[in-house]
């Protein structure tokens, strides 16, 4: 009997030197669902997935992944999972079918089913005209689709997944993510990074890392319900000075522009945001139209990731 969890990590860091990249990280993911892993720049995303391939030595905590410990078995680990790093790692001065059979080859698919395996991979990522072309001169979209077909070849039960939308247009983002959701219909784990909220809320779950710490984990719906912010949203006919006088208000948490409405988060303990705001465009003599706005995931991932003196203003 599988047991329903993928990945246990307990307490897994890492250092380089003297930065701590990973900070005492627990994570829990179903198995057979889309677990999103989002974060800034620098917050730990990849050396957590090169930690749970068994690619990276953890400096401190352990990892059950897939029944195998972490550290130390990676080579158990490795038939059963698929990664796909951020940059692709193709063989660019090889064919899409060569690149495929290489990656069967290291996998020791069995010889008598690499064709049709192959067939059918070019064939479901939508390849087949690029079967002889050199992988390093295919568009960003085929080279991320050959990526996932080579991660997925010897059928996997976890795909560790770095930014694999990063460099590709929103059309091809969208079918990347129907397959995604094709495999784990058929009972493939996935561990997602990304930088679009858009897709975070696809994930059935989601981590948030910040400096290399889990400031938040839970469904999209949770996050979104525990944001401990008001969210509010101003539409001003001089967005300009309505930030301003807004953001000088000591109770205001974050205020963002975003084209003629500003997005602003007070913290849920001040009982009057939308008359915290009314009074701080009219000290101003700043006209605005305020309303009260439910939260986003953008909104999660700035409540989150704010300096711990503005989240406690
Ligand atoms: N091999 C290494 N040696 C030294 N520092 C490293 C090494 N790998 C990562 N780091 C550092 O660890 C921190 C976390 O890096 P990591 O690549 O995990 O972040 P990330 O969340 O994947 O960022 P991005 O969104 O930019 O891909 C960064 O400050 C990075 O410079
Ligand atoms: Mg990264």
């Amino acid at each position: 009997m599988h047991s329903q969890i993928a990945i246990e990590a307990r307490g897994l860091s890492k250092n380089f030197g003297d930065l701590r990249a990973v900070s005492e990280l627990d994570l829990d993911v179903p198995r057979g669902q889309i677990y999103g892993f989002l974060g800034p720049n620098g917050s730990g995303k990849s050396t957590t997935i090169r930690m749970l391939c068994g690619l990276l030595t953890p400096t401190s905590g352990t990892a059950d992944v897939l029944g195998t410990k972490i550290p130390g078995n990676a080579k158990l680990l490795k038939p059963k999972i698929g990664y796909m790093t951020q940059k692709f790692s193709l063989f660019g001065d090889m064919s899409v079918q060569e690149n495929l059979q290489f990656i069967a080859e290291i996998y020791s698919y069995p010889k008598k089913d690499r064709k049709p395996r192959i067939d059918e991979l070019l064939g479901k990522y939508d390849l087949e005209p690029q079967r002889k072309q050199m992988a390093g001169t295919m568009s960003g979209g085929q080279k991320q689709r050959l990526a996932l077909a080579c991660a997925v070849l010897h059928h996997p039960e976890l795909l560790l997944l770095d930014e694999p939308t990063s460099a590709v247009d929103p059309q091809s983002r969208r079918d990347f993510w129907a397959n995604l959701f094709r495999l784990a219909q058929t009972g493939t784990t996935i561990l997602v990074s990304t930088h679009y909220m858009d897709e975070a809320e696809r994930c059935h779950r989601l981590a948030i890392l910040d400096n290399g710490v889990k400031v938040a984990d839970g469904t999209p719906r949770e996050l979104q319900a525990a944001t401990g912010m008001h969210i509010l949203e101003v539409i001003a006919d001089d967005p300009y000075a309505a930030q301003a006088a807004i953001a000088e208000r000591a109770e205001i948490a974050s205020v963002t522009q975003l084209g003629v409405r500003l997005r602003i988060l007070i913290p849920e303990r001040y009982a009057n945001p939308i008359e915290i705001v009314n009074n701080a465009l009219a000290s101003k003599n700043v006209s605005g139209n305020t309303q009260m706005a439910t939260p986003s995931l953008e909104d999660v991932f700035v409540a989150v990731t704010m300096k711990p003196e503005d989240r406690s203003k």
